[in-house]
């Protein structure tokens, strides 16, 4: 049995699961391998982390990171404390000084991941990271390898755990946003301070990691449209479901000829969307391309076990050797170049859900309709509620697809109207 060494700096909730894994007696890894990877140290800046792990003796336990990268006998370093630095830093040491390295830095890859792949193949070293998307759903495996015969068409889904869980529960329970945070607050899904993932950042970074290698080009992180879940109202959920749909928190690439659209925000599915039904804290990813077709993969996008599941399959690709063959071969790690216009927020073409505030008198609806006319909106469906809400009466539209800066002219116009009561609530629908 030959041993692969690992080093693994940041021992966190997924660090502990990773030890766990490879502290295993009857590991499966040594029931399927004949080269495993093996824990040699751990560094961790609180030395308290020492007592809970109950370490045995010949694991090296430190505070000093560098001991792990300046170890000759390390061959692989696993980073796992999150955001940019001092990842950033411990990453480039490790590569400078010949070893390989796992993450799960979605942060830093998404917004220094060609810098990094670059210094990587520099030092004719690997970056592995699974567990940056979808936890323990193979993603990056499938994007990189399993469909590498496609031209990948789309990629949508749901990545981010916190957010459906907020979803779901405003959805079947009828609670409102503030609640359904507060709730997953207490349940640890959410974090003290929710923004990344509640404003749709942590699904951006994520996004720009499966964008990347899905369509092998290289992009500003900075050009990823993203808007988050904090003004989604319960009322545009209760329509939205009567007319057919569930809302989603999605992260959408798609190409229309040499353009991508990056994009993530609250969108509507129609009910019988293979997505609408992921309920909850987890994930699940639809790929379309140009040889299988569509394809989904679900699973839980986060947590201990999950993630350390991913953590240690690339591990194991470090160790097998497949890392280094993997990143080396492939054009994707090596150019950045940028293949594809990135869309302009008001290029996008999705179907619109539109909710208006008005003055309950003949002629209206004749004069939103004319206005969304003019801008070549096309209706799809209305309706509309005898509930009043301060003395107007909420009229609520599909249309057809429509660009995004049409909507944006026409919904400008239609705010004149003293009809028109309030702002003008539009969500972006996904009928494919
Ligand atoms: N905060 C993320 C989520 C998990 O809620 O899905 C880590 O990527």
């Amino acid at each position: 049995m030959k041993a692969f060494n690992v080093g693994l700096i940041g021992m966190g909730t997924v660090g502990a699961g990773v030890a766990r894994i490879l502290l295993e007696k009857k590991s499966p890894l040594l029931e399927k391998l004949d080269c495993v990877p093996v824990l040699k140290g751990i560094a961790d800046s609180n030395p308290e982390v020492k007592s809970k792990l109950n370490l045995p003796s010949e694991i090296l336990f430190t505070t000093d990171g560098q001991q792990l990268l300046n170890n000759p006998d390390i061959q692989v370093i696993v980073e796992l404390i999150g955001g940019v630095h001092p990842a950033k830093e411990i990453i480039t040491a490790a590569l400078e000084k010949g070893k390989d390295v796992v993450t799960a830095n979605k942060m830093l890859l998404a917004l220094h991941g060609s810098e990094l792949f670059r210094k990587a193949r520099q030092h004719g070293k690997s970056i592995s990271f699974e567990a940056s998307v979808g936890g323990g759903i193979p993603i990056i495996a499938a994007l990189r390898d399993g469909f590498i015969a496609n031209r990948i068409e789309s990629i949508c889904g749901i990545v981010n755990g916190t957010t459906n869980y907020i979803l779901t529960k405003m959805t079947k329970e009828q609670v409102t946003y503030s609640d359904a945070l507060a709730e997953a607050q207490k349940l640890g899904y959410a974090e003290k301070d929710p923004t990344m993932d509640v404003e749709g950042i942590d699904s951006s970074h994520k996004l720009a990691i499966l964008a990347r290698i899905g369509f092998g080009t290289d992009f500003d992180y900075a050009r990823i449209y993203h808007e988050g879940i904090r003004s989604v109202d319960l009322s545009d959920i209760w329509y939205a479901h009567e007319l057919g749909y569930t809302l989603k928190l999605l992260a959408i690439a798609k190409k229309d000829n040499d353009t991508i659209e990056l994009r993530v925000h609250p969108a509507l599915l129609p009910h019988d969307h293979p997505l609408s039904s992921v309920q909850g804290v987890f994930n699940a990813i639809c790929i379309t391309g140009s040889a299988v077709g569509e394809a989904m993969l679900y699973g839980k996008g986060a947590g201990q076990m999950p993630t350390a599941s991913a953590v240690v399959a690339d591990l194991v690709d470090v160790a097998l050797g497949r890392a280094g063959i993997t990143f080396s071969a492939m054009k994707t790690f090596s150019r950045g170049s940028e293949r594809f216009a990135i869309a302009d927020v008001l290029q996008f073409k999705t179907c619109y859900y539109l909710r208006f505030s008005v003055v309950d008198k003949p002629g209206v609806l004749a004069k939103i309709s004319g206005i969304l006319g003019k801008y070549e909106i096309s209706i799809a469906s209305v309706i509309q509620h005898k509930a009043k809400e301060n003395g107007n009466v909420p009229l609520v539209m599909m249309t057809h697809r429509a660009e995004e800066g049409n909507l944006q002219k026409a919904l400008a116009e239609i705010q004149q109207l003293d009809t028109i009561k309030d702002d003008t609530k539009f969500l972006r629908v996904e009928e494919e």
